[in-house]
C-alpha cells in the first residue's frame, strides 16, 4: 500500500523539533548555570508544581516544565501516527520516540537524585542529542518530499556512501559523547580537542562524495553546504567557549560570556549531529544500496 502525505502531522513534527530546540537551550543552561542541584527532589521540585521561581530553581523548573511539555506533545505525535499513517514502520518510530523521552525524564531525575554521579549527566546530554535526531527524522519521514516518487541515484564510488554517511554520524556522535564528558567533569578536555580534526576530516570527506558523486541532487547540495558551515561555525564556537572557561576560571559563578557560548556550543553540536543523521536517511531514500541493484539486474535477466 502506497503511504499519503499528511501535512498535518508533518507541521507538527516541525513543530516538535522547534520546541525541542528550545528544550535543548534550556537544558544547557541548568548545566552552564551550575543549576542541576537547585531542586533537590523529582519528580516534585520542593514538592511543588510550582515552587518560587528563584535563582538556579528558575532554570531547573523551567526545564523540567519544557521537558514534560514534550512528553504530552509527543504522546499526541504517537497517537497520530498511529491512527493515521499507513507505514507500520511509522507507527512504531511514534512510541520509539515516546519511550526516548521517557528514559531521557527518568535520566533527568536520577541525575538529580544520584547527585550527578555515576555519568548519569553524560548520558542525559547524549539522549537529548538522540531525542533530537529522532524528532528531525520523523520530520522528514513525514514530509511531502521524502513520501513523493523520486529519481534513484548510481553510487559508483567506494567505500559506499551509505558507510562514509553513516560514519560521519558515529564520529560526530563521540565527539559530542567527549564534550559532555569533559563538561560534566568525567575526563580531560584533551579527547575533545583532538576529536575536532578528526570531526572536520570526515565531514569534508563526506561533503567531498557527495559532490564528486552527487552534484546536481538538490538535497545532497543543500545537506553538504549545511554540514560544511555547522562545522566550521561549531570549531569557532568550541574554541570561544574554551577561552571563555579558561578566562573566567576565578569568577565567583558562571558569567554570561561562559554561559552564552557554552551553552551556543552545545545546541550547535546537537543540529550538526540531526544535520548528519538527515545526511544518512537522504542517501537511503535516494541511493540504491549495491544487493539492491543487484537484486533489480538479476530479477531483469530471469525471462518472465
Ligand atoms: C524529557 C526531555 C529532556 C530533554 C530533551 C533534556 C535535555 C537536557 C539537556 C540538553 C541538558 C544539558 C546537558 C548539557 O549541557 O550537557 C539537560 C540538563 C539537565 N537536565 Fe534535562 N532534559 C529532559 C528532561 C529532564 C527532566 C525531566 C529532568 C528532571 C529532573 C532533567 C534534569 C536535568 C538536569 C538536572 C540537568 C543538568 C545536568 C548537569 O548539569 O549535570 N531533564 N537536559
Ligand atoms: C568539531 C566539532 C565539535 C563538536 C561536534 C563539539 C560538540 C560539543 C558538544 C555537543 C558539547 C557539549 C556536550 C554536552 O554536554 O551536551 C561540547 C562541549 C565543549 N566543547 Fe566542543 N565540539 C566540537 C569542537 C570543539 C572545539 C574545536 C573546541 C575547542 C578547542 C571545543 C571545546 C569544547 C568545550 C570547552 C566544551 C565544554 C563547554 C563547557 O565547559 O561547558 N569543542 N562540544
Amino acid at each position: 500500500m502506497k503511504a499519503m502525505y499528511h501535512p498535518g502531522i508533518h507541521k507538527y513534527a516541525l513543530f516538535l523539533v522547534a520546541w525541542a530546540v528550545v528544550l535543548l537551550t534550556a537544558g544547557a543552561l541548568v548545566t552552564s548555570e551550575d543549576a542541576a542541584l537547585a531542586v533537590p527532589d523529582w519528580p516534585l521540585s520542593y514538592g511543588s508544581l510550582n515552587p518560587p521561581m528563584v535563582g538556579g530553581i528558575a532554570f531547573e523548573h523551567s526545564h523540567r516544565l519544557i521537558a514534560a511539555g514534550l512528553g504530552f506533545l509527543i504522546i499526541l505525535l504517537a497517537f497520530l501516527l498511529w491512527r493515521y499513517e499507513e507505514r507500520r514502520w511509522m507507527k512504531w518510530l511514534g512510541f520509539a520516540a515516546l519511550g526516548t523521552v521517557i528514559l531521557q525524564g527518568v535520566l533527568g531525575g536520577l541525575v538529580v537524585l544520584k547527585l550527578l554521579h555515576y555519568w548519569l549527566p553524560v548520558m542525559h546530554a547524549c539522549t537529548a542529542e538522540i531525542m533530537f535526531a529522532l524528532l528531525v527524522s520523523i520530520a522528514v519521514f513525514t514530509s511531502r518530499w521524502y513520501m513523493q516518487d523520486l529519481p534513484r541515484y548510481a553510487d559508483h564510488g567506494s567505500p559506499t556512501i551509505h558507510f562514509i554517511v553513516t560514519l560521519n554520524s558515529l564520529v560526530i556522535f563521540l565527539q559530542v559523547l567527549v564534550g559532555a564528558g569533559f563538561r560534566h567533569k568525567y575526563i580531560s578536555l584533551k579527547p575533545h580537542v583532538f576529536g575536532a580534526p578528526i570531526v572536520l576530516a570526515i565531514v569534508l570527506w563526506t561533503a567531498a562524495a557527495l559532490r564528486l558523486r552527487f552534484p546536481d541532487v538538490p538535497a545532497m547540495v543543500r545537506l553538504r553546504k549545511l554540514l560544511h558551515s555547522i562545522v566550521g561555525l561549531q570549531i569557532l564556537l568550541g574554541v570561544v567557549a574554551l577561552w571563555a572557561r579558561i578566562n573566567g576560571a576565578d569568577d565567583p559563578q558562571p558569567m554570561l560570556p561562559v554561559v552564552v557560548s557554552t551553552v551556543v556550543h552545545t545546541v550547535v553540536g546537537a543540529f550538526l549531529f540531526a544535520t548528519s543523521i538527515a545526511t544518512v536517511l537522504v542517501c537511503d531514500r535516494l541511493v540504491p544500496r549495491r544487493r539492491e541493484v543487484l537484486l533489480a539486474t538479476a530479477k531483469r535477466e530471469v525471462p518472465a
